[in-house]
């Protein structure tokens, strides 16, 4: 386990040099790929280093030491990680590596910044619980919290399992003061993030407490803040799904619910090892939909595995049109070191490439349209964060994105007037 102390002897290490100054402390600068999940493990690096004496640099040419918090999810993110490594490397920088790549590739890792090179994984940070939930420079007002870390699935795609391993549960008292911290600071959306969020608890089975108690445990913490429960797997869904939605009644939880199903086909789900059938997903939809008619599903296709003929790619579109999800991720199969689907013979680039540009027309066509019926509704939204170009971003109860104009404070709450539509956000006035 990686301790205070421990870090901080590795930041430590670059902390004396000539550039710093006797005596004076490192200046480290981080950098995060990847998900929520290691978003949020970025706030515990945050957390360290700014307990023990360290000066975080948003600026990564001023830093004298940079931690790259890595994602290897797909090649692409490999390919996009190591280049930043090689610049890094070329500027000179000292870089320590995080994540998801320092567990599942070390190798690579190595191969690219020298075999002493200082690396920190996901398992390391785990057991940490303490959380920087200061403010960026975009005044977000956005906390992460892991509930979990690691799944109960054996997917046959999957390189996240090698770098996070088999679940592990966070306590809910440990979970519920890290959240009351949050409020406490100032945080007004709780990102509750694990790799499959209704996993959690399934590993202990001593205690009864799995995803729906601890929403209710975190939903009674007192204060004005909003919840959005992470990723969660159809198989371990299902076993708690009537309970769940129970606790998503309350209006501190976003009614958002991000459920991967990956394919329309059974044959392709079953290849993969996903451990449900298309009809669970479905069912598990029609029973959110029913309770919450407004909400966002929020779901995740990958097209191209090895095994996906014609007719199963079809089945998946249909599929998207059946359930209509609000949101839609699309990624290409790409084969991942050390999993049992990189064995299988590759589909050609551009035949991936085809089938995501078709399944991203149907999706962005029907999210428009559903979006263009909000026209002219009022809606409740909390403002989260400043965006890039001007005016804020701000969440609906089913987590739509709306865009403001001004400069509303982040963290307030308001009444606005959809005026405007796209496929992925909402344009919006503020009304009061
Ligand atoms: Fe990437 Fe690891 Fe998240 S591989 S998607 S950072 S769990």
């Amino acid at each position: 386990m990686l301790n205070l102390f421990e870090m901080s002897e590795i930041i430590g290490r670059y902390g004396s040099g000539a550039e710093t100054g006797a005596g004076a402390r490192a200046r480290v600068h981080i950098e995060t790929f990847g998900c929520t999940a290691n978003a949020g493990d970025t706030q515990k690096l945050r957390a360290i280093l700014k307990r023990s004496g360290y000066q975080l640099v948003t600026d990564y040419k001023k830093a004298d030491c940079v931690i790259v918090n890595t994602c290897t999810v797909t090649k692409r993110t490999e390919l996009n990680v190591v280049k930043r490594l090689e610049e890094l490397k070329k500027q000179g920088k000292h870089v320590i590596v995080a994540g998801c790549m320092a567990a599942a590739q070390p190798e690579l890792v190595k191969s690219v910044l020298g075999e002493d090179t200082i690396m920190i994984t996901p398992e390391e940070l785990y057991p940490v619980m303490d959380f920087d939930f200061g403010f960026d420079k975009n005044s977000s007002v956005v906390g992460i919290i892991p509930i979990s870390m690691g799944c109960l699935g054996e997917c046959t795609y999957c390189i996240v399992k090698r770098a996070r391993g088999r679940l592990k549960s966070q306590s809910p008292d440990r979970i519920c003061s890290a959240l009351r911290s949050a409020v406490a600071a100032g945080v007004k959306e709780i990102r509750i993030t694990a790799q499959d969020c209704a996993a959690y608890g399934f590993d202990c089975m001593d205690t009864a407490v799995k995803l729906p108690e601890l929403l209710r445990m975190l939903t009674e913490v007192e204060g004005d803040f909003r919840i959005r429960i992470g990723m969660m797997n159809p198989f371990t869904l299902l076993r708690i799904i009537d309970e769940l939605l129970e606790a998503f009644e309350s209006d501190k939880v976003f009614k958002f619910f991000h459920i991967p199903v990956q394919s329309g086909s059974d044959k392709v789900l079953s290849d993969m090892r996903r451990n449900y059938k298309v009809a669970d997903f479905v069912e598990i939809v029609r029973r959110i939909r029913r309770r919450f008619h407004y909400c966002t599903i929020c779901t995740d296709f990958i097209v191209g595995f090895p095994t996906e003929d014609e007719d199963d790619f079809r089945a998946s579109l249909q599929l998207l049109e059946e359930v209509k999800p609000e949101k839609v991720n699309i990624t290409r199969f790409s084969p991942r070191p050390g999993t049992e689907a990189s064995k299988l013979k590759d589909m050609l680039a551009r035949d991936k490439k085809m089938r995501s540009r078709m399944m991203s027309a149907i999706y962005h066509r029907m999210a428009l349209e559903a979006n263009n019926q909000l026209i002219g509704a009022e809606l409740p939204v909390l403002v989260t964060e400043r965006g890039d170009k001007g005016g804020v971003i701000a969440r609906d109860p089913s987590y739509k994105t709306i865009i403001l104009e001004g400069d509303l404070p982040p963290g307030s709450f308001h009444k606005v007037r959809v005026k405007d539509a796209r496929s992925t956000y909402l344009v919006a006035s503020v009304i009061s």
